[in-house]
């Protein structure tokens, strides 16, 4: 990995880093079959950027099977193949895990062509091999989870894991009981009916509700669509949780490292923990 890379994070979530990554070598067994080109698997692995990946092949600092390849395009078997960088074994790379509180007004994309902020902004460095888990919308704030880890992401992205996300909601309107039933059995949305949702209202003021829902799905705006199907709009959307992980008393903007214990709480979230992980 880049020399220091991950000394900036002194989480202690390397023990549970080592732990995903024995996983997710069994995973990508059961799941990868087919084998990857050697600088995605760099990059997969949260050394680095694909194009930054290709640059370190060609510096001859990447083996495979004890051997130096020079090309990117080598096609991998991850249940044979033994890569290393800079003579490391590449499970060793470190995983990184970070909570993030994000502000209203960040974008969750890495660059934006009109130069708004951009969640990389509030990270210790620009670091562009973490990514985000999920998305919030711009005008979304709370707990955001990035990672340099795609096997644990996609254990918490994918629909059929159904992670629970906590919302704290404040509506436009007054929202009725039957609205808010509505939104707990599930409302139809043109990409489908949503999933039954956990909603507790909070409190009612000035005509406007204040609810929190838990889905278990993370389809785009979908808190805002389903609001917006009962006629009226989201005023404000914070994400306080997502499975067991609360976004607690980090101050907007900060960002830390999750412990092992949150990690691992994380990915037993789901509905299928073991086969995602
Ligand atoms: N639902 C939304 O509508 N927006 C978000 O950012 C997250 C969930």
């Amino acid at each position: 990995m880049p020399r220091g890379a991950c000394d900036r994070y002194t989480g202690s979530a390397g023990f549970a880093g080592s732990m995903l990554t024995l996983a997710i070598v069994a995973q990508r067994t059961e799941r990868t079959r087919a084998g990857k080109t050697l600088d995605r698997v760099l990059s997969k692995a949260g050394v680095g950027s694909r194009t930054e990946a290709r640059l370190w092949i060609a510096e001859r600092r990447v083996e495979v099977n004890g051997r130096v390849v020079a090309d990117p395009e080598r096609w991998i078997d991850p249940e044979r193949d033994k890569v290393a960088f800079d003579g490391k074994p590449l499970r060793a790379v470190r995983k990184i895990y970070l909570l993030v509180h994000k502000p209203k007004g960040y974008l969750t994309t890495y660059r934006d062509p009109q130069g708004r902020k951009t969640v990389y902004d509030l990270l210790p460095q620009r670091d562009r091999y973490l990514f985000p888990v999920g998305r919030l919308d711009l005008d979304t704030s709370g707990l955001l989870v990035m990672t340099n880890d795609s096997a644990f992401a996609e254990a918490l992205t994918n629909p059929e894991s159904e992670v629970p996300k906590t919302y704290l909601v404040k509506a436009s309107k007054h929202l009725t009981d039957e609205q808010l039933q509505q939104l707990r059995t599930g409302v139809t949305l043109k990409d489908g009916p949503t999933r039954p949702a956990l909603v507790t209202r909070l409190r009612d003021s000035g005509g406007r509700s204040a609810f929190e829902i838990t889905i278990t799905e993370g389809r785009n705006r979908q808190v805002r669509r389903m609001v917006e199907a009962q006629g009226a709009k989201v005023l404000k959307l914070v994400r306080v949780a997502i499975g067991g992980l609360g976004i607690g008393d980090l101050p907007v903007g900060a960002t830390r490292p999750l412990l092992a214990e949150e990690v691992r709480r994380l990915v037993s979230s789901g509905r299928r923990p073991s086969r995602s992980t």
